[in-house]
């Protein structure tokens, strides 16, 4: 079955109007664009882990920020920049479009403190869904793919929503699955890791408590109303107490610090710009 349908984006967002084409139950195979090796490492991971990253120490694996099963090879940096922004973008318009809240979180939330853009050193993006948001999702969207032709995207490209089976254990206890669901771009193998932030019954601070799997806890009233904002030119929704919740996460100094990981922050232009390395200050 096919359905298709418009996705209307401002057009001063530069997002573009993008005509989603979406699949349902699709399985690996008939959304692999290329064939070629499975470099996901698989073998070598731990028994009872769903998803595949191409994670080292396996000697075909090459970087854990990437699904082996749709890559074989990292981009460089100003390709997987593109790559992620265009992955977030469709992610965040796919879930308004489908009425999914979400919101960002980690790395994704200090990229949006700073310029409402990824953090350019960033392989991967953070984002988080209610319970019954993931219940829903694993319900009707499990395999699902999008396709996505945008000015941006000029080829057109698909991205895959895939659920875990375990995100029904609401438990800690799985430090195998703590992710419970990718939004996959299954032409480049980069993906966005979104985790559920669910009501802890028994959190010894009483109720309002919320426990992700991998260990993170909140308390509601910082998370919501969730704030409306953009990110990557797209709506998007972050945390009420996003500044508390990033200082919690990163230390205060994370929000000022203006070198990190070889960038410096440029406070005209609003952008992480590389900082030279010495033998590229040379003319050529
Ligand atoms: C999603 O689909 C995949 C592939 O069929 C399957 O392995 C997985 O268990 C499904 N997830 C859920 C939550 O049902
Ligand atoms: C609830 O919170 C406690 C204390 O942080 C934690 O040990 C427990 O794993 C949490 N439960 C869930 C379901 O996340």
């Amino acid at each position: 079955m096919r359905l298709s349908w418009l996705l209307s984006l401002p057009a001063v967002l530069s997002v573009v109007s993008a005509l989603a084409i979406e699949k349902r139950d699709a399985d690996f195979f008939s959304v692999r664009t290329t064939m070629h090796k499975d470099m996901s490492g698989k073998r070598g991971d731990p028994k009872g882990k769903y998803f595949r990253e191409s994670a080292p120490p396996k000697s075909v694996a090459f970087h854990p920020h990437y699904d082996g099963r749709f890559a074989e090879t990292q981009l460089g940096y100003r390709e997987r920049k593109q790559a992620l922004s265009n992955l977030i973008q469709t992610y965040l318009a796919t879930f308004a479009d489908i009425g999914v809240e979400t919101w960002l979180m980690h790395g994704t939330l200090l990229g949006w403190w700073w310029n409402r853009k990824i953090l350019p050193w960033d392989s991967d993006s953070d984002v988080q869904v209610s319970e019954s948001s993931m219940h829903y999702l694993a319900s009707y969207y499990n395999m699902s793919v999008f396709h996505y032709k945008t000015p941006r995207i000029p080829d057109g490209r698909d991205y895959m929503l895939e659920v875990n089976p375990h995100y029904v254990n609401r438990e800690q206890s799985d430090k195998l699955n703590v992710i419970d669901a990718r939004w996959v771009d299954v032409t480049s193998g980069l993906f966005i890791d979104i985790t559920t932030a669910r009501y802890n019954h028994t959190h010894p601070a009483g109720a309002g408590m919320l426990s992700c799997k991998d260990g993170h806890e909140y308390r509601d009233t910082y998370i919501f109303p969730l704030r409306e904002t953009f990110f990557e030119g797209t709506p998007a929704k972050i945390p009420f107490a996003y500044k508390e919740v990033l200082e919690a996460e990163y230390h205060a100094k994370a929000l000022t610090l203006t070198e990190y990981e070889g960038h410096r922050f440029d406070e005209e232009k609003l952008e992480w710009i590389p900082i030279p390395k010495k033998e590229d200050d040379k003319p050529n």
